[in-house]
């Protein structure tokens, strides 16, 4: 089995390319299927999570050719309305094809998605909200099918600003008679890249990026596409925990700095220096990492769940009391247990960890539990004393291109054992 192997103590220094991001691209995809278009699309990570939903689109009947970071989409051929089980159950984000092949085919069968065992994630919102739009939905025997002669524009309340229901109704929604209105939308960033993708191929939303969304139903869309992914934010802060954790030094270009400004808010408090213009920073390490007083996962623009094992790790080494507060999933504490292996002082009470800094963590073997999970370990190895390892790694392949290399590049004495 694949594992990672690092000794820690070296500081990064130099320049990492920012990858487009793994949360624009997996809608953006699902989103080709409701066309019967041609798309281009550019800066498309390396992941395996990518590489799962290439497969369903294949399997539905997409053709679809890549050369390195260019992927390119014709959902003309697609013919089928079932996605393959073990694809499905393979990654969570399957789900949002739902609303894109309702909007395409009327009709969609799908097995309960996969992902990171990071609580229950249920889809209830997403399946109410599939269903005030018109769509027909029987559950059994661990399959979902959806029907619908015919979608209609209608409002929906949300009840919490969830990223993949706000994106499955805008795919739903687009081709809908009439309009829909999304109040309580999520704001992430990856869904003003979803707006700008289906805008190019023709649909009429408005809104994206901020609380109330509008769609407006069109019945021409067909127009073909050239996109270009935007950047990962969380890979981004990924390696600025990679620098603040070594006392490196490490310029980030290719990024939005504006979708950063939580992380940074943050890092700052912990002692980071940054220096930003719009595209690029540079982050410095300091000697010892300040104890942050409060960290609490919100939705976008609050600081992203995504990032909450990373600045954990981070934290592990800070000199004082650092409180962590998980708000957006149940159970998304499993990499304390690996820190706590590797010397770190972390006790959870329900949604909130306490993380008492120790001078200094111990390399040990441990295992990914979760993406960002296994992210965190592979921090700590940089910075632990002796020899790191971490299990698991396809975890961490989900959502990272060339890790490894990248941080190898960077001076970290790492290597991936396959
Ligand atoms: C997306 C991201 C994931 C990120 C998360 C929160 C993708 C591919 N994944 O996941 O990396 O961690 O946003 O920023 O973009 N919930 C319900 N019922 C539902 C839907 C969600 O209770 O029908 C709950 C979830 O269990 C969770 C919370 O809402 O507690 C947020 O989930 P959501 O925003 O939907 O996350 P994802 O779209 O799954």
């Amino acid at each position: 089995m694949d594992r990672i192997i690092v000794y820690g103590g070296n500081k990064l220094t130099g320049e990492v390319n920012v990858s487009g991001a793994k949360n624009a691209i997996l809608p953006i995809l699902a989103a080709t299927v409701v066309g019967g278009n041609e798309s281009t699309i550019f800066n498309v990570p390396n992941l395996r999570d990518v590489e799962v939903m290439e497969k369903i689109l294949l399997s539905l009947g997409c053709k679809i050719k890549r050369v390195d970071n260019i992927m390119w989409v014709d959902s003309k051929p697609l013919d089928q309305v079932k996605i393959p089980d073990e694809l499905a159950r393979e990654m969570r984000s399957s789900i949002i094809l739902m609303g894109a092949m309702l909007s395409r085919c009327g009709e969609v069968i799908i097995s309960y998605p996969g992902g990171c065992e990071i609580g229950p994630r249920p889809i209830d919102m997403h399946l109410k909200a599939l269903k005030d739009l018109g769509a027909e939905i029987e559950e059994s025997h661990g399959f979902i099918h959806c029907k619908a002669n015919e979608l209609k524009g209608t409002e929906i309340q949300l009840d919490y600003p969830s990223v993949g229901a706000t994106e499955n109704i805008i795919l739903a929604a687009v081709k809908a008679q009439g309009t829909t209105i999304i109040r309580n939308a999520a704001r992430e960033p990856e869904i003003v890249d979803l707006q700008n993708y289906l805008t190019k191929a023709g649909a009429r939303i408005s809104g994206a990026g901020t609380s109330v969304i509008i769609v407006e139903g069109v019945n021409e869309f067909e127009k073909d596409v050239t996109h270009y992914t935007m950047p990962d934010r969380i890979v981004a802060g990924t390696y600025m925990i990679a620098s603040a954790i070594t006392q490196g030094e490490i310029i980030l270009k290719n990024i939005i700095t504006d979708h950063l400004q939580a992380v940074i808010a943050k890092l700052k408090e912990a002692g980071c220096l940054i220096y930003s213009d719009e595209n690029s920073l540079k982050i410095i390490g300091p000697e010892r990492i300040n104890s942050i007083e409060m960290v609490q996962t919100l939705p976008y623009p609050g600081f992203p769940t995504d990032m909450q094992a990373q600045i954990m790790a981070l934290l592990s080494i800070a000199n004082g009391i650092s409180i962590i507060s998980e708000t957006v999933f149940e159970n998304r504490f499993k990499h304390v247990e690996e820190l706590i292996r590797m010397g770190a002082n972390i006790k959870t009470f329900g949604k909130v960890a306490i993380v008492k800094g120790v001078k200094e963590l111990t390399g040990a073997k441990t295992t990914a539990k979760d993406l960002r999970g296994g992210a965190s370990l592979v921090l700590a190895g940089l910075a632990a004393k002796g020899k790191t390892e971490i299990e698991n790694v396809y975890h961490i392949k989900r959502g990272y291109e060339d890790f490894h290399k990248i941080l190898k590049g960077l001076g970290a004495n790492i290597e991936l054992v396959e």
